[in-house]
């Protein structure tokens, strides 16, 4: 998939110097998070492969920080802009600027919203992510395989789950809300899984900023709330590692322990601490999305349009920003366990055996 997006696109990662010299600008939210980290240089890594001055920016999450940054490319001279947002609706201004110039945006995992001026969209099957979610969760509770199908002669349940939702001005965390619901809607419905808080709707399980400790301080409360007389959370949507980290924490100090009361707990980034975690039982499972090949998928786009041709894309009815529906390109994500952790995170050279163990 990614060779003949490669070809379509006359930036095959072997054929060094399609580039000009021109300066790309890569605005990223945070460095607080591993998976950005990777992204940032890999972007980096392969924009200088193919030529390109690079120039890579963090803004620690502030959202003022991240419109001045992008400014300073844009004044800089950069030729195209590659943005993972922070907060998807606050860059209009600063885009206005960069389509004045005439510079291509291409939004890097994250929808950047409410503006005409932004070209593509390199991210990856989010509704699907969501969705894997929550059959991990069904799977940690000998529900289902992990792709959903039901396993005969699964336990009945009741299960208590509890739902954590990302940062609500993300537009990927409704994409995997939805998703992850879209899988345990019907079975809240029958009675099979019970949210015991009652906390199902968006913004009431949303976490600003995909922050671990607002996520920690959120669980306490359910355990003190609805927890405290002597019943257990058997299983906890999560939708980000950094997330599942502040819920573990909640729950070591709330007393449970790894073993049979233990809650499964799903994630998402494959960060290594939480690698660790599935490792070691804390958590269940994690979503692997490979930050290289979305890497390759946005600097192909990049290449391709300062290169006057069309970047290929597969979608082109779902990501609609308030102005317009943007053209995007979804890469597929994979569910990790323990039992695959070798296989997805390991053969493929995402993490060493000796990172996982060390
Ligand atoms: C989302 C991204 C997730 C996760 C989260 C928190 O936009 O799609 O993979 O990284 O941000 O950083």
């Amino acid at each position: 998939m990614i060779m003949s997006l490669a070809a379509c696109s006359g930036a095959s990662g072997d054929s060094a110097g399609s580039g000009d010299g021109g300066l790309v600008g890569v605005a990223m939210p945070t460095k607080s998070s591993e998976r950005w980290i990777q992204d940032g240089n890999a972007v980096k890594k392969q924009l200088e492969e193919q030529g390109f001055k690079v120039d890579l920016q963090y803004a620690e999450d502030d959202i003022p920080t991240q419109v001045s940054q992008i400014e300073n490319m844009i004044t800089k001279g950069a030729e195209a802009l590659i943005v993972a947002s922070i907060d998807g609706t606050t860059l209009t201004s600063v885009l206005q600027e960069a389509a004045d110039n005439d510079i291509p945006v291409i939004a890097y995992d994250r929808l950047i919203r409410d503006t005409e001026n932004v070209d593509y969209y390199a991210t990856f099957d989010n509704f699907k992510v969501g969705q894997q979610q929550a059959w991990s969760l069904l799977n940690g509770l000998g529900l289902t395989e992990l792709d959903g199908t039901a396993i005969a002669g699964a336990p009945a349940g009741p299960f208590n789950v509890e739902l954590f939702a990302g940062s609500p001005d993300d537009n990927n965390a409704t994409f995997f809300f939805n998703g992850a619901m879209d899988v345990l809607q019907p079975l809240i419905d029958d009675k099979t899984l019970v949210v015991k808080s009652t906390q199902t709707d968006f913004n009431t399980v949303a976490t600003l900023r995909w922050d671990g400790e607002t996520a920690q301080k959120r669980m306490e409360n359910i355990l003190t709330s609805t927890y405290s007389d002597g019943s257990k959370v058997n299983a906890i949507l999560s939708p980000y590692d950094g997330i599942s980290r502040g819920i573990i924490s909640a729950l070591t100090d709330a007393g449970y322990s790894v073993g049979a009361e233990w809650p499964i707990i799903s994630g998402q980034d494959a960060e290594l601490d939480s690698v660790k975690a599935i490792v070691s039982g804390e958590q269940y499972a994690t979503i692997f999305k490979d930050t290289r090949k979305l890497a390759e998928v946005a600097v192909n786009m990049t290449v391709a349009l300062l290169n006057g041709e069309t970047p290929e894309i597969n979608n082109t009815t779902d990501y609609d920003n308030g102005k317009k529906v943007v053209d995007s390109y979804l890469l597929d994500s994979a569910i990790v366990v323990k039992d695959n952790i070798t296989e997805q995170l390991v053969d493929s050279g995402y993490w060493t055996q000796a990172e996982i163990d060390g």
